[in-house]
Formats: C-alpha cells, structure tokens, sequence
C-alpha cells in the first residue's frame, strides 16, 4: 500500500514572499484552499493511497508542503536546511514527525541548504537534483555518497520554477515529465541522455503546475487544466485524476508539493 504524508491547511497563507508565485497583496481562501485539500486527500485515498498526518501549526503556513519536509530513503529521512528563515521552523517538527515514527533522521551538514523531495526525485537509480534557487548542489552530492547512488544535479534557472518538482516529475523508471524552459543545455543534455521516454510539457501547462503531479502507479493526480499533458499521459498508459488546487498556486506549490511519498516514489529504484 503506498504511503504518503501530508498536512492539513489549517494555517495556510500567503504571508511572506519567497517565490515569484506569492503576493502577500493576494491572499489565499482558507475555506476553498481546505475544500481543494480534502478533494486532494479524497482522490489519493480512492487511489488506495495510505495518507498519513502531521498537525498543522500556527505561524507555519507553508508546513502544508510536506514535499519539502525532507528525503526519505529506506528507513532514513534526510530533514531539510531551508533556504528562507521563514520556513527553517518547519524543520523540528517534521523531524519530531519522522523520528516518532520508526525513521532514522539526519541532517545534511550546516553549510549546505537542501529542500528534500522537492529538489531531489529518483527516476530508476539516479538521484536528479535540481539547485541553485533553493538547494546546494554540494549537498546532493554529499547525500548520494551517503546512499551509494548517483546524484545528477539539474541547475534551475526559471525563477517560477524554482523546485525541481515544479518542471520535472519522474513517471517510472525510464520515463518522466519535463518542462524544457526550466533547465539549461547541459541539463537538458543530462534528462535526455539518460531518461529514454521524456514527455515534454507545454509552457501554458507547467505554469499550471503541470510537472507537479503525484504519481500512484498508473494514476497521476494533477492540477486542472493541463489537458494536453493528461492526454500525453494517457497516451503512456496512465490515467489522470485532475483537482483544482488554485489555492496553492498562488503560494508556488501544486499537488506534488502537497505529499511526501513515504514508501518510495513508484518511479524509485532503490
Ligand atoms: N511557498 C512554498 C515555498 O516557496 C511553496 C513550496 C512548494 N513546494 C514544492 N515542493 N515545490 O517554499
């Protein structure tokens, strides 16, 4: 049964600016934003997802964001060092979280800042890193010797793409989304060398959090209006489950920022 941890928005909003998607002028709508979450929720669980919680915290609104919480891999979670003060306190309680349940956790050394999951996603073997914006190359290349895995860094140079998550979303091994205007040539060259059956996303639809889908198996869940990806995907063999997340675009997150695989992500290899 895939297991995935997320948190409720009870304290969701747009109260500082760390990302080109927030304006503190443009609040969220706390009671639409929890209606989005629960249809999120909803759909994993009809998915057979096993959905676990951590309380949300006042103060905290990006905690919401569990992708970020940190890497899981096997038993070990990898907590994150955020770039941005205004999320370091998220920190304590996602490792209080996964220590409390039967994880391992540690911590990347001080001077690298890392954002977990939504900078770091395995398709196969390899480990593809996205840095820069958000998180240390050289702290993903510290983590892959700590793993014995290879550790591909993909530089992120489209500020509205600033996670690997939101421009890069493996499907199964040897197969992923992108979308091209989020990486440089030679990151380019590195995603098409070594991933065989790359979708490409269209810009309209990656502004729409396209690449930010939550992959069950043969199910992708994703934001709406990204119908020309969903049929790229059914194409694939895949069936799409759109929910509208309006919400939490306006905070540059999407479904896949929304949950933490806790099992390994269906495309892993590990
Ligand atoms: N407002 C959050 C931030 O800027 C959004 C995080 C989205 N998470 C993700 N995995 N892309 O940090």
């Amino acid at each position: 049964m895939p297991r995935i941890l997320m948190c409720q928005p009870d304290y969701f909003e747009i109260e500082y600016e760390i990302n080109p998607w927030m304006s503190k002028t443009r609040g969220a709508d706390s009671a639409l934003a929890l209606k989005q979450w629960q249809n999120l929720y909803q759909t994993l669980a009809r998915l057979g997802v096993e959905v676990e919680l951590t309380p949300a915290s006042p103060g905290l609104p990006d905690l919401v964001f569990t992708a970020n919480a940190g890497l899981v891999f096997k038993n070990h979670f990898f907590s994150s060092r955020f770039r941005y003060q205004e999320r370091a306190l998220e920190s304590p309680i996602f490792e209080q979280w996964f220590s409390q349940h039967g994880f391992e956790v540690a911590q990347l050394p001080e001077r690298y800042f890392f954002e977990g999951a939504g900078d770091a996603l395995f398709c196969g073997t390899s480990l593809y890193c996205g840095y820069k914006i958000r998180s240390d190359v050289l702290g993903h290349q510290w983590l892959g010797e700590k793993l014995h895995r290879q550790v591909l860094p993909l530089e992120l140079i489209h500020p509205s793409f600033y996670h690997l998550d939101t421009c890069f979303c493996p499907l199964k091994p040897g197969m992923a989304l992108y979308y091209p205007g989020a990486f440089d040539d030679y990151g380019l060259r590195v995603l098409r060398s070594h991933i065989t059956f790359l979708i490409p996303v269209a810009e309209s639809e990656a502004l729409r959090f396209g690449c930010n889908a939550v992959v069950v198996g043969n199910h992708v869940v994703v934001n709406t209006g990204c119908e020309k990806m969903e049929n790229d995907l059914h194409q694939a063999g895949f069936t799409t489950h759109p929910v509208d997340l309006g919400e939490f675009l306006k905070s540059g997150g999407s479904a896949k920022c929304l949950i933490l695989r806790l099992d390994g992500e269906d495309a892993a290899i590990w």
